[in-house]
């Protein structure tokens, strides 16, 4: 089995990529009194009986199966899911098991962070997208103003990743999660995308072993950065390049009417075009977008939205401040930078990017 170390200031643990392992669940959540795992619908419907008997021979488990897709992540679930908590009588010797999608990962993992201050939970992710989010310790919930804008670090006792699971998702699913794999190799490796551009087919349906490489290959970049900096005091925001407009994207259409990977690509695409005109660098936008489109990403979204209606929600950014939207940008591939616009500035550039895209 393969294994990566996640080491952060405030605690460390792995995530194994493979069948998941009783023992390494109990060494790391120190043998929890009772387990609640939280699936959705989709999910568990496929998986959750299964996962249920095995840790059910560690402790007791009780399961709460959520919506699938994005408008889980609400206030209500997260209501929803305390109140089970308590009523089932769940106590800091217990555990709470996520197994599901970023959206499964994000919320358990904010119900952990929060239930009687905190008490520990694992990841037992099922997307391609996972291999991010379930990294890392953002735990949270949307508001219908913003995106993850309620939330908590909160660190997994352990991450238990088996791409079997992964074998069900549809292809919209695993190009979504391919998203943060190329975000990850755009910010950190070049050697990486050259490899990922070589073969569009590896990007659009990679076979079990291209998976697990770039399961691997991603959650290693991520690990990297995070125990560097686990409260995004600095070089964590390179993970959100592409996220700024990504995030603007998901409110705007309303969330769950576009993946995330696929709102995250057209936010990518938009901060290589900044890179180029703000930064001049060079990194080949055309080219980039053409071979986006070739791995089937929607072409740039941005030409079909107005940019009044659309730049109050990347303000609404949680790296925007009086009136300033900081922004990823890349020098070159492996070189991010962060990158402060004014609102006039942004929108500006947002007009011109939509011209030329429209012609
Ligand atoms: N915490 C972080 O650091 C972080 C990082 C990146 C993204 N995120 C969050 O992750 C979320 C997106 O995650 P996601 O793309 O995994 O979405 P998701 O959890 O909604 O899963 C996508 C869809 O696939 C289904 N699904 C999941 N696993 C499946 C499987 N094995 N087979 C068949 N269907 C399956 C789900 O039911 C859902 O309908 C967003 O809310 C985003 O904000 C968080």
């Amino acid at each position: 089995m393969e294994q990566v170390a996640v080491k952060t200031t405030s605690s460390s643990y792995n995530v194994y990529i493979g069948p998941v392992s009783l023992g390494a669940v109990k060494e790391c959540a120190e043998n929890p009194k009772k387990i609640l795992l939280i699936s959705d619908k989709t999910v568990y419907s496929l998986y959750g009986e299964q996962v249920k008997t095995l840790l059910g021979e560690i402790a007791p488990v009780e399961c709460l199966v959520v919506e699938s897709g994005e408008e889980a992540k609400s206030f209500e679930e997260y209501y929803r899911i305390l109140t089970f908590a308590l009523e089932k009588e769940l106590d800091r010797s217990s555990m709470i098991a996520a197994l599901g999608g970023g959206v499964v990962g994000d919320l358990a993992g904010f119900a952990a962070a929060t239930f009687m201050r905190g008490i520990p939970f694992i990841q037992i992710p099922t997307t391609l997208l996972a291999h991010d989010s379930a990294v890392g310790g953002k735990t949270g919930i949307n508001h219908p103003l913003g995106k993850n804008m309620i939330g908590a670090f909160h660190q997994p006792a352990g991450v238990f990743y088996d791409p079997q699971y992964l074998q069900t998702l549809s292809g919209g699913e695993i190009r979504s999660g391919m998203a943060e794999v190329i975000k990850h190799a755009m910010i950190a490796d070049p050697l990486f995308l050259e490899w990922l551009q070589s073969d569009s087919k590896a990007v659009m349906a990679p076979d079990g072993q291209q998976l697990a490489y770039m399961i691997k290959k991603g959650i290693e970049i991520k690990a990297q950065i995070v125990s560097q900096d686990e409260k995004e005091k600095g070089i964590r925001a390179y993970l959100n390049f592409g996220h700024t407009l990504g995030h603007a994207i998901e409110a705007y259409m309303g969330y769950g009417r576009i993946t995330h990977g696929d709102a995250v690509a057209s936010g990518m695409l938009f901060a290589a075009w900044l890179s180029e005109k703000v930064l001049g660098a060079d990194l080949n936008y055309t080219r980039l977008k053409e071979w986006f489109h070739s791995c089937s990403f929607p072409q740039p979204l941005v030409p079909e939205m107005k940019t009044e209606e659309f730049l109050p929600f990347m303000l609404k950014d949680k790296k925007a401040g009086a009136g300033k939207i900081i922004m990823v940008l890349l020098e070159r591939i492996g070189a991010p930078v962060l990158y402060s616009f004014s609102r006039e500035e942004l929108q500006a550039l947002l007009d011109r990017y939509r011209k030329e895209e429209l012609n």
